[in-house]
């Protein structure tokens, strides 16, 4: 290969590359259709017909093609008799019954999947974070069985043609970034990584070395310095928190510099931004479509199942039995709330959940910017109009903020480190612009030291760095 080297970062909700020559990293453009082209979403829409669509156009796909429409969904028989799990708790997953009794048991009950009939196409998100869950190996899409490693690959080949063709010939060895904890389970930690590794195989890469992504991030920074400090770095995306605390500088040259380095200490909590978002949905959008309403001549309580599944949007059709539709009609009716019930309604009906998602995620992203926003949806029956503001944001993530917290003094203790003791803090991510979790950092470090990178693409950058050194440093 030629003196190009290639880092690939492959986020829970968005990726990058870069190809670095002579220690200089350059961001690739991957996403011509996205507000910043070096950053693509990490989406994969597949099609009925097979064809597989990443980046903005598979979230413009799906809308255009899943949402607001019929859907019509079928109970197949799956023919098998399997073990379901009776908790104490509803579950509404087929495959599992109640005991009347309510005693927790375990029943053989025979297994049945409700699939939709019509489905245009499949979206998947966040694929980074199941490739830790051992239970989810793979998917059917359109009667062809996809394997998590497959589906992941399919982004990676993109990005990779799209490395390939910016360096004029094919690049097949490559700096991967993995957060420094895909899990807190070290099992399902090993096998995330992996399954990212065999994804990247697929793609066509040929060697490949996996590096810490907050390390990546202070890389770039931290091979121009020449004098020895301490540096922490906070890396918050969408699907992982990580803190990494390093020795940094020093030596003559940048790969001195970085074959000199030392890590410290290390912690990473798979919580951020995907977390928040969900929390958000829970305190401000579920009682929009009527969680805490009654109905019924004895008043009872709205099933939380329903509002779970708005969580899980790819879901959300499955409640679209006629059974369903008939049951939150008869809701609706002896409700009081009504409206509320008919929005939720809506939003089974013409499969609005994504839309959803992603209104409450760009109102997480604009109180970053402005004080007070409203979560607004406006849709057929859905009349969400939602205020929030930033004090009431920081109430919701207070529990997730002390986590983070924890996690950095974590990181400062393994690393045998006080606060004071550290001499520069680097932020990156894009959960990292949220002002609460800035405030903490500053709380804890002061204003002075912090300093911000790339949100998106610092990672990619060092990881292409790292490449460029990697026969200095090996
Ligand atoms: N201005 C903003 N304010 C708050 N959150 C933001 C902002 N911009 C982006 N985010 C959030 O940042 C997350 C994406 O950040 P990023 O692209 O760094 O993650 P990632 O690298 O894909 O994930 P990970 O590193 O966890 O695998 C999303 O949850 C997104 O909602
Ligand atoms: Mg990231």
């Amino acid at each position: 290969m030629s003196n190009l080297h290639c880092g690939i970062d492959f986020g829970t909700s968005n990726s990058s590359a870069a190809l670095a020559r002579d220690g200089n990293a350059r961001v690739l453009d991957l996403d011509p259709l996205n507000v910043n082209p070096t950053s693509l979403p990490s989406l994969l829409y597949i099609q009925d017909d097979g064809q597989q669509i990443i980046g903005r156009a598979a979230a413009d796909s799906f809308i255009k093609r899943n949402v607001d429409r019929e859907v019509i969904v079928k109970q197949v028989d799956l023919g098998v008799a399997i073990d379901g799990y009776v908790g104490g708790e509803g579950d509404n997953s087929y495959g599992v019954v109640q005991r009347k009794d309510g005693a927790d048991l375990t029943e053989a009950v025979f297994a049945r999947a409700l699939i939709e009939v019509n489905s245009p196409g499949r979206l998947f998100q966040s694929l980074k974070t199941s490739l830790r869950l051992k239970a989810f190996t793979g998917t059917e899409v359109f009667g062809r069985e996809y394997q998590i490693e497959e589906l992941t690959s399919i982004i990676l080949s993109k990005i990779k043609a799209r490395v390939d063709a910016e360096a004029g010939e094919p690049v097949d060895t490559a700096v991967f970034g993995r957060p420094v904890r895909f899990s807190t389970n070290e099992s399902e930690d090993k096998t995330a990584e992996r399954r990212l590794e065999t994804a990247a195989k697929l793609a066509g890469f040929k060697d490949i070395v996996f590096f810490y992504e907050p390390v990546a991030a202070c890389v770039e920074y931290a091979v121009k310095s020449d004098h020895k400090q301490r540096l922490m770095v906070v890396d918050i995306g969408g699907g992982t928190f990580d803190v990494c605390i390093m020795e940094f500088g020093g030596a003559q040259g940048a790969a001195a510099r970085l074959a000199e380095s030392k890590i410290l200490g290390v912690s990473g909590l798979p919580v951020a931004g995907d977390a928040i978002d969900r929390e958000m949905t829970r305190v401000k959008v579920f009682p929009c479509f009527g969680s805490e309403s009654r109905y019924g001549p004895s008043m009872l309580p709205v099933p939380q199942f329903l509002y779970n599944t708005i969580l899980d949007w790819q879901n959300l059709y499955k409640l679209n039995t006629e059974e369903n539709i008939n049951w939150l009609i008869a809701m609706q009716m002896s409700s009081d709330q009504p409206e509320l019930i008919r929005a939720l309604r809506s939003l089974v009906q013409r499969n609005y959940g994504y839309p959803l998602s992603r209104e409450v995620e760009a109102a997480k992203r604009r109180l970053s910017s402005v004080t007070e926003t409203t979560i607004d949806l406006e849709f057929e029956a859905i009349h969400l109009h939602e205020p929030i503001g930033r004090g009431e944001f920081a109430h919701i993530i207070e529990d997730m903020l002390e986590d983070m917290l924890d996690t950095m003094k974590e990181a400062e203790i393994a690393a045998g480190l006080k606060p004071h003791q550290i001499d520069g803090i680097l932020t990156t991510g894009g959960t990292s612009l949220i002002p609460a979790v800035r405030q903490m950092l500053v709380q804890r470090y002061s204003e002075d030291r912090l300093h911000h990178r790339d949100t998106f693409t610092s990672v990619a950058a060092g990881l292409a760095i790292v490449s460029s050194f990697m026969s200095e440093i090996a």
